[in-house]
């Protein structure tokens, strides 16, 4: 790695960011670097020393194999050492920080007008009544807890007090399918099964119990149901007294259980269950590029260490900060960076429940100015969704308070970054890109607020512990200015240990293709400053007439066009050049759709990339097909570019009447 040079457009880091910052300056970043590679056992150990451990860590902190020719692979942190998650994040800053009056969340509903500060003494109090409800229910240390529950603040309540107990959550985010949920459930044979009554997201009413009901029902026809008792949260029915018409309910009293009644019966005390450090902490299911999701299985004291000090350092946390995290729990985001690295580190947090564009397209705005929010995380298809209304319902609020953006989940393309980076951070605040997967648990690439030198759309650097290369198709390391595949060569505390009971699938979907390395499947470039952009899954990678393109970097050109609201790439296949660009492009509102346009963006890719990346398709997409988490459903268009009819499994997708637009407005011919 070399010290950033001049080559590119560099946003360096803001003096008064720097005064108090953890990691100050590039040169900071360096030497923690450097030390959390040649001594990592010192590195973490320091780390380590902020928390509270029944039984000390000894002996070595990381001990792994990445080769799978030379036997399993594993990875372990502290082994030995013992630990309580739930004890680190609570009782440590209620009774060793005396932080016990001070928020953790400011929960914000669906409407304004529901809102609720929680601090954090009340927060271990009611997470200790929940671990004494689910003893009361059967739940034992190692037992899996299903969670399907919306963003409110029983669903923190209920995944910290599975730690303090031992339990193992399972969280699916509650707009999954009774199908996906019910999948889930079977896989990792959950006992317990803690959802709510309903949601409101936006004006759409959600009856979270029918679905939950439907997907117990699933398991049973399937034979295999393990789940006993339903632990409901009659979330709506306090929220809000009309609904109670518009809400069927069902319930069965032998299996159901009421939140409301349950949690008033039981003490507010609840001694934590010591575990070793690499007991399971909790299972998280992510989509597989075929087939059945992957539970991937993060343990108890690596993931601690990872997710605080990622938090730390890469949201510059400051005692004074209100942290916002637009992400729900029901992804790895919110796992790691609404619940566990924020609270290990005593901050005060917004927990929304709501959606970006109700009652109006200004509702994120909105909240920054209640809660004076300080650091602001989101996801690029956020900030694409709200750049399409312009600058009015942004310029009504006061963003005076924001320090630190974020983003996460997708390449960010120049225009998003520089409009999030004006409008939004008024060119104050620096935009973290952060890169990381759910396997990773927490950021791997990223730049650090007040040392990291921006260049818009780069993740930057690796963070402490992380060792990144990148790998020619046969597995060669590549030096200096190269792209090809990305791996890391060694583990960091908060890297998965497994998928949920297949160590199989686990070895080969991520140690088999390059012995010796993690394969993240995603293509990736450095530059010659050393610094990383992320091109895309593989399999987004497109070869044009062998020539390797990004199609982030085509879809980052398309969007660079005013006209353009959001742009995706995927290949066809070409009997000349072996595969060829295919481009969905979303227009902005009141833009026309037109010959004259096709032309102009042909033009734009072909002068920002090269004559090599002229797309030769550009097709009219009113909408893309997204999954429920936002994330571009990139098979779908392949299929669509192709006009493939039979488009498999579309359980996972948000609005499944895309679809039909697309294939109405698809080329035949080169455009
Ligand atoms: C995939 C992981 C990690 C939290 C959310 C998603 C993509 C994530 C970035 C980024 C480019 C990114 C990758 C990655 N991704 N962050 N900053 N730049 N791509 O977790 O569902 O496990 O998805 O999200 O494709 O592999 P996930």
């Amino acid at each position: 790695m070399v010290v950033p040079g001049s080559q590119h457009k560099m946003y360096h880091p803001p003096k008064d960011l720097q005064k108090d910052a953890h990691v100050p300056d590039f040169d900071r970043y360096l030497e923690l670097y450097r030390k959390s590679i040649e001594e990592p056992d010192v590195f973490w150990k320091e780390v380590a020393s902020d928390f509270y451990w029944k039984k000390p860590p000894t002996g070595q902190i990381l001990q792994y194999n990445f080769d799978v020719t030379k036997g399993n692979i594993f990875v372990k942190c502290m082994e030995g050492a013992t630990t309580n998650m739930c004890y680190n994040v609570l009782d440590r800053n209620v009774k060793d920080k005396n932080l016990g009056e001070r928020v953790a969340f400011y929960w914000e509903g669906n409407s304004p007008a529901h809102h609720e500060a929680i601090t954090y003494s009340q927060l271990l109090g009611q997470v200790c009544r929940c671990s004494n409800t689910l003893k009361q229910m059967g739940v034992r240390k190692g037992d899996r807890v299903a969670i399907y529950l919306p963003m409110i603040p029983e669903l923190v309540y209920t995944m910290l007090a599975c730690t303090r107990i031992g339990a193992v959550h399972s969280i699916v985010f509650a707009g999954f399918s009774a199908e996906s949920l019910c999948e889930r459930i079977m896989d990792s044979q959950c006992s317990i099964l803690v959802t709510a009554d309903g949601v409101y997201r936006g004006e759409k009413l959600i009856n979270l119990k029918q679905i939950a009901d439907e997907a117990l029902e699933k398991c049973r026809e399937k034979a295999s149901a393990t789940v006993t008792r339903c632990l409901v949260v009659k979330h709506l029915r306090t929220q809000d007294a009309d609904v109670s018409n518009k809400l069927q309910t069902p319930w069965d009293a032998a299996c159901d259980v009421c939140w409301e009644e349950v949690m008033g019966q039981v003490s507010e005390q609840c001694e934590p269950e010591w575990l070793d450090a690499e007991d399971p902490l909790f299972i998280l299911y992510t989509s597989g590029s075929t087939g059945k999701p992957k539970g991937v299985l993060h343990t108890v004291a690596g993931y601690l260490l990872y997710t605080s000090l990622t938090f730390k350092c890469v949201f510059d946390h400051q005692p004074d900060d209100v942290y916002w995290c637009t992400a729900d729990i029901g992804w790895i985001t919110g796992h790691s960076y609404i619940t566990y690295g924020p609270l290990a580190n005593g901050a005060t947090s917004v927990l929304f429940v709501g959606i970006p564009v109700h009652p109006h397209v200004g509702r994120f705005w909105e909240v920054i100015e209640k809660y004076r929010v300080t650091k602001f995380y989101t996801a690029p298809t956020a900030i694409r969704l709200l750049m399409k209304y312009g600058l009015d319902p942004v310029q009504k609020y006061d963003l005076s308070s924001l320090r630190i953006l974020g983003t996460v989940g997708e390449p960010i393309n120049p225009e998003a970054w520089h409009w999030y980076h004006e409008v939004i951070g008024q060119k104050r605040c620096p935009v973290v890109d952060t890169f990381w997967q759910t396997e990773t648990g927490g950021h791997v690439l990223t730049p650090l607020p007040a040392a990291t030198p921006l260049k818009p759309g780069s993740a930057t650097f690796p963070f402490f512990g992380v060792e990144p290369t990148i790998l020619n198709e046969h597995g060669e390391e590549l030096e200096g200015e190269a792209e090809g595949y990305l791996v890391f060569r060694r583990p960091w505390p908060g890297i998965m240990r497994t998928l949920h009971g297949n160590q199989e699938r686990f070895e080969s979907t991520y140690f088999k293709k390059f012995p010796g390395f993690y394969v993240t499947g995603m293509g990736c470039r450095r530059d010659r400053d050393g610094y990383y952009w992320i091109a895309g899954r593989i399999d987004d990678m497109i070869n044009v007439s062998g020539h390797l393109l990004s199609t982030a970097e085509v879809e980052a050109s398309l969007t660079d066009h005013g006209a353009v609201a959001e742009a995706a790439v995927v290949s066809r296949p070409h009997t000349v050049k072996g595969e060829c660009l295919y481009c969905f492009v979303t227009l902005k509102d009141c833009r026309e759709f037109n010959r004259t346009l096709v032309d102009e963006l042909k033009r734009r890719v072909r002068e920002k990339i090269g004559p090599i990346a002229t797309p030769d398709f550009i097709q009219n997409a009113p909408a893309l097909p997204k999954t429920r988490s936002g994330k571009i459903m990139r098979r779908v268009l392949r299929q669509i570019a192709r006009n493939e009819k039979d488009l498999g499994d579309l359980s996972t997708m948000a609005d499944p009447k895309v679809v039909e637009v697309l294939f109405n407005h698809r080329c035949e011919t080169a455009s």
